[in-house]
């Protein structure tokens, strides 16, 4: 059994689609064993995203991040990092496959709706930098 970190952005709470967006994961058998829902500040923002501080659209994410609130999880299943990735889609949601989260609720490459950690490295640290060990509750 494996865990993830996830987000859902500020474009998917804005419209009201936490609800959707948890039923995709839960149908998916990744079950959250941790969530909350946070205003990002813009230091936060900057450093959770700080492997990307070169890219030219850093600024953009940080900006979008940070703007209004996400809902934070931790999600635990079979291979969750990979079977996350699997149900959110590709980054860029004119690329995504039918039938994941980006492809059904994305609005572009940088309102993409979710977040989801790309490896067994940065999902520990994705975790840790938003949950304690006792509010993991598997
Ligand atoms: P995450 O799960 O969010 O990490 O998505 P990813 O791993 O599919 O993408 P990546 O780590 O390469 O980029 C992180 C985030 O930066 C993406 O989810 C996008 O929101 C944003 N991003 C990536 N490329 C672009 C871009 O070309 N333009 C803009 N505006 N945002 C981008
Ligand atoms: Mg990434």
């Amino acid at each position: 059994i494996e865990r993830t970190f996830s987000i859902i952005k500020p474009d998917a709470v804005r419209r009201n689609l936490i609800g959707k967006i948890i039923a995709r994961f839960e149908e998916n058998g990744l079950r959250p064993i941790a969530m909350k829902k946070i205003h990002m500040s813009r230091q936060q923002a900057e450093g959770f995203y700080a492997v990307h501080k070169d890219r030219p659209f850093y600024g953009e994410l940080v900006e979008q991040m940070s703007a209004s609130p996400v809902v934070v999880q931790v999600l635990e299943g079979e291979n969750a990092i990979l079977k996350n990735r699997e149900v959110m889609g590709a980054t860029n949601p004119e690329n995504a496959a039918e039938g994941t989260i980006r492809k059904d609720f994305a609005l572009s490459v940088g309102e993409n709706s979710v977040h989801g950690s790309d490896a067994p490295e940065t999902a520990a640290e994705e975790i840790k930098f938003f949950f304690n060990d006792d509010e993991l509750v598997g």
